[in-house]
C-alpha cells in the first residue's frame, strides 16, 4: 500500500526518534541506526518544523475533516436481558450466528492494533457487555495494553453490582449505567423486563467502589419519563453522579417520532426554573455532553443533544460491532467488515489501510434528525450505543 503523505511523515518523526503515537518512543531516545537527537541550536528550528509539519495522530484513524479518531467502541454482544423500547423492537432482533461474532481473541487483535495508532480509550458496549462471560478476562488483558488510558463500559446495571469487584480490579476505568426512570413499575414498562433494584444496587455499588463520576444515562421520552427530570436531577445532590439526559434518537424498530423526542433546549429550561443557579461547566474536549452543575450538589447534570444539536463536528469515535464490523458513524449505514479481513489473513498493515480508507470516507456530519429516522440502520442494540 502506498503510505498516505501524513503517515509517510509521521513514519519519518518515527524513526527519527520523535515520538508519534504509533511509536511509543521517547522523545528524546533515536532508535539505533537513524539520525541522531537535534542539537541546542537546531531544536527551535525542528520544533517549528515538526509544528508545521508533524502528524501529531495516526493518518490512519484522522478523516478528511481533521478530526482524530481516539476513542474506540467495542460490542462485546448483540444480546441484552433487557428489552428496552427505544433500543430494541418488541419482536426482538435477529441474532448474527456465533462464529459470525468476534473471538475475544480477535478484539483483542484489532483493539491492539486501534491502541498502537493511537485510540487511548475504549469503552465495552453491547447488547448488554457485562453478559459476556470473559468479560472480566477481556477488560484486565485490555488493561496491558500500553496507550490506552481509559476503559469503559455501558451497562444496563443488572449485573454490574456482583462483577464491578472483579471488574475494577482488572483495570475498569468508567462506568455509564442507563436508568431511565426511578418508578421500579415504569421500569418494567420501559425495559418490557424486571431488575430496578439490581440497577440501583449496580449505581450504588459503583459509588462504593470510588467511581466518580458515576454516569446515569437517561433517554428522555415524552409522555414516558420526562415528569420525573427534576427527581433524577436531584438524585445528584447528596451523589456523585453526572446524570445524563439523552435525546430519544431514531433507530431501526423502536418506533421514534419528533413528538416523543424531549429537546435538551426543553429540559434544560425544566430544569432551570427548579434550579435557576444551574451553571455551565466547561466543554470538555470532543465530550458529546453539555455539562451543568449546581451549586451545593455533589454531582452534575449532563444531555446529549445528538437530536437538537449535533455534535459531529468534535467526534472523535468509532464503533466496531459485535460481529466484526467498522462504524464510523452512529447514525451512518457504511459499515466495514474487518472480521472478514482478519480471518482472510489481511496483515496489520492491510487493516490499517482498509480502516484508513473507511475512516476517510466518514461524512462531516450526520442527515439531521428527520432523515435519520427515515433511514436504514441497525437496530441500536446490535451497534452499541
Ligand atoms: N435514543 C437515545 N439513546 C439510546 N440508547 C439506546 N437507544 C437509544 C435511543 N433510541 C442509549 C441508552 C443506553 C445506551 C446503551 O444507549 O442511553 O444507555
Ligand atoms: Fe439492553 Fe441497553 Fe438496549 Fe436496554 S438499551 S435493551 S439495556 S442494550
Amino acid at each position: 500500500m502506498a503510505a498516505q503523505p501524513a503517515f509517510r511523515m509521521l513514519r519519518w518523526l518515527v524513526r527519527s526518534g520523535t515520538r508519534g503515537c504509533s511509536s511509543g518512543a521517547p522523545v528524546t531516545q533515536p532508535r539505533p541506526g537513524v539520525a541522531p537527537p537535534p542539537t541546542r541550536e537546531e531544536l527551535p528550528t525542528r520544533l517549528q518544523y515538526l509544528r508545521e509539519h508533524a502528524a501529531p495522530f495516526s493518518a490512519f484513524l484522522t478523516d478528511s475533516f481533521g478530526r482524530q479518531h481516539s476513542y474506540l467502541r467495542i460490542s462485546l454482544t448483540e444480546k441484552c436481558n433487557l428489552r428496552c423500547r427505544y433500543c430494541m423492537p418488541e419482536e426482538g432482533v435477529p441474532l448474527t450466528p456465533r462464529a459470525d461474532l468476534l473471538t475475544t481473541e480477535e478484539i483483542l487483535i484489532l483493539a491492539r492494533l486501534f491502541v498502537k495508532e493511537g485510540v487511548d480509550k475504549i469503552r465495552l458496549t453491547g447488547g448488554e457487555p457485562l453478559i459476556r462471560p470473559d468479560v472480566v478476562d477481556i477488560v484486565a488483558r485490555l488493561h496491558q495494553l500500553e496507550g490506552l488510558r481509559t476503559i469503559g463500559v455501558t451497562t444496563n446495571g443488572i449485573n454490574l453490582a456482583r462483577l464491578l469487584p472483579q471488574l475494577q480490579k482488572a483495570g475498569l476505568g468508567a462506568i455509564n449505567i442507563s436508568l431511565d426512570t426511578l418508578v421500579p413499575a415504569k421500569f418494567e414498562f420501559i425495559v418490557r423486563r424486571k431488575g430496578f433494584h439490581k440497577v440501583m444496587e449496580g449505581i450504588h455499588k459503583a459509588i462504593e467502589l470510588g467511581y466518580n463520576p458515576v454516569k446515569v444515562n437517561c433517554v428522555v421520552m415524552r409522555g414516558v419519563n420526562e415528569d420525573e427530570l427534576l427527581d433524577f436531577v436531584a438524585l445528584a445532590e447528596g451523589l456523585p453522579l453526572d446524570m445524563r439526559f439523552i435525546e430519544y434518537m431514531p433507530f431501526d424498530g423502536n418506533k421514534w417520532n419528533f413528538k416523543k423526542m424531549v429537546s435538551y433546549k426543553e429540559m434544560l429550561d425544566t430544569i432551570q426554573q427548579r434550579w435557576p443557579e444551574l451553571e455551565t461547566l466547561p466543554e470538555e474536549e470532543s465530550s458529546t455532553a453539555k455539562a451543568f452543575k449546581i451549586p451545593g450538589f455533589q454531582g452534575q447534570v449532563s444531555f446529549i443533544t445528538s437530536m437538537s444539536e449535533n455534535f459531529c463536528g468534535t467526534c472523535n469515535r468509532l464503533r466496531i460491532t459485535a460481529d466484526g464490523n467498522l462504524k464510523v458513524c452512529l447514525f451512518g449505514n457504511s459499515e466495514v467488515s474487518l472480521r472478514d479481513h482478519l480471518r482472510a489473513g489481511a496483515s496489520e498493515e492491510e487493516l490499517l489501510s482498509i480502516i484508513g480508507a473507511a475512516v476517510g470516507r466518514k461524512k462531516r456530519q450526520h442527515a439531521g434528525m428527520f432523515n435519520i429516522a427515515q433511514m436504514k440502520n441497525r437496530p441500536m442494540i446490535l451497534i452499541g450505543g
